[in-house]
């Protein structure tokens, strides 16, 4: 057995990250104040292809700004998947409306693009589709329900930093997009998040909500004429996101190939399967996520996790379905209906180690360990 520890995820920190957070203790500019803030927004817009980023305390809300800046409220309804994070469903509690969940893909594990509409109500005010894992979702199809019906779109791009669909940046499909930075993530501030629009109104309505509703132009005279949040990111963490964005292309091709080469050593396991990627896109494999088939690998989800446990290969479970969080249900969110490809995800997937720097031979030693388990 190895002595290695094989955490689930760890921060990959090999740029400028001390220089810039050594400057910026130095000069005393610590607060939302300081230079690097804008110099971050400015890099990790140009890295999404957008025009404007708006750097927050973490990518929660960042979800929650951008509907704010939507203007969506009480008596609002916002489609997302039942397969996501948790936030993305509170980001749309927090207005007062309310979320409706659509089950996943079965194949891509992203929003079922052939489900959404049979949802929509005159209520219906935007989709928040979800990169899951960093896997594009099918945004010509997202874009066609959205025009059809009038809606608004707001990406989760959480996972998904530099992902492509048809050649073209995910951030830059909706009316404001979001990320998070949180230390997993394949670009990270440890906590983080980013509002990016192409939209001038929304930049301008981002700003003035994550600030307490100061005016964005004109004197502070300390009357606000709305209420606001306090989701201003520190320029200690974004001297760290400028350190990070300038090494983002290279963490996502250091995680591709490790998501690829999970995928050639496990690929003749029976039982294992992956996600699909979503057409005419690229993936930046954020977490390396399998699910087994019990009946084909000869053994269970939990029985392969305690096996790589005993040898020190950590795991992590997936998101449980919105559907059945009970958060949600004390909410009022209408959580009848089927969502079986989301259970089967959460009763039979789980992540793998991930981090940025894990070598092949790491890979091969993770993968070994389950091929040999399998029956
Ligand atoms: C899909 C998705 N949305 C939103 C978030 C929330 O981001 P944060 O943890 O930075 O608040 C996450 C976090 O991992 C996520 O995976």
């Amino acid at each position: 057995m190895s002595d290695k520890v094989y955490r689930v995820c760890e921060p990959f920190l090999n740029g400028n990250e001390t220089k810039y957070v050594m400057d910026a203790v130095s000069t005393g500019w610590i607060s939302s104040s300081g230079s690097y803030v804008t110099r971050f927004e400015e890099e990790f817009a140009r890295y999404c292809d957008v025009k404007h980023g708006i750097a927050v305390c973490n990518g929660t809300v960042a979800l929650h700004l951008a509907m704010a800046a939507l203007g969506i409220g009480k008596g609002d309804e916002v489609i997302i998947p039942s397969f996501t994070m948790i936030a993305t469903a509170f980001a749309v509690c927090y207005t007062g409306a309310m979320p409706v969940f659509v089950d996943a893909d079965k194949d891509t594990w992203n929003i079922d693009v052939t489900k959404i509409e049979e949802k929509i109500t005159p209520k219906t005010k935007a989709i928040i589709p979800v990169h899951v894992f960093g896997n594009p979702c099918n945004m010509d199809a997202i874009a066609d329900i959205a025009k059809k019906h009038k809606l608004f779109i707001v990406e989760d791009a959480a996972e998904a930093h530099g992902a492509t669909y048809k050649g073209r940046k995910v951030g830059s499909f909706s009316d404001i997009a979001c990320f998070s930075f949180f230390a997993n993530k394949n670009v990270t501030t440890g906590e983080g998040g980013m509002c990016v629009t192409n939209d001038d109104k929304y930049d301008d309505l981002c700003r003035y909500y994550k600030n307490v509703c100061f005016p964005t132009n004109g004197p502070r005279n300390y009357l606000h004429d709305d209420i606001g949040f306090n989701y201003r990111m520190s320029n200690l963490h974004a001297a760290l996101g400028l350190a990070q964005t300038e090494k983002a292309d290279e963490y996502k091709k250091m995680r591709m190939t490790n998501h690829n080469l999970y995928k050639k050593y496990l690929s003749d396991v029976p039982g294992v399967i992956f996600q699909k990627d979503e057409d005419n896109s690229e993936n930046v494999g954020w977490m390396n996520t399998i699910v087994i088939d019990p009946a084909k690998y000869g053994h269970t989800r939990d029985e392969l996790i305690a096996h790589l446990k005993e040898n020190k290969i950590d795991t992590r479970l997936l998101f449980k379905s919105m559907h059945i969080q009970p958060s949600l249900i004390k909410y009022g969110c209408n959580c009848s209906g089927e969502y079986p490809v989301t259970e089967w995800l959460s009763e039979n997937g789980f992540y793998l180690p991930s981090a940025s720097n894990l070598t092949e031979d790491d890979i091969a030693y993770i993968c070994g360990i389950i091929e040999k388990f399998a029956n």
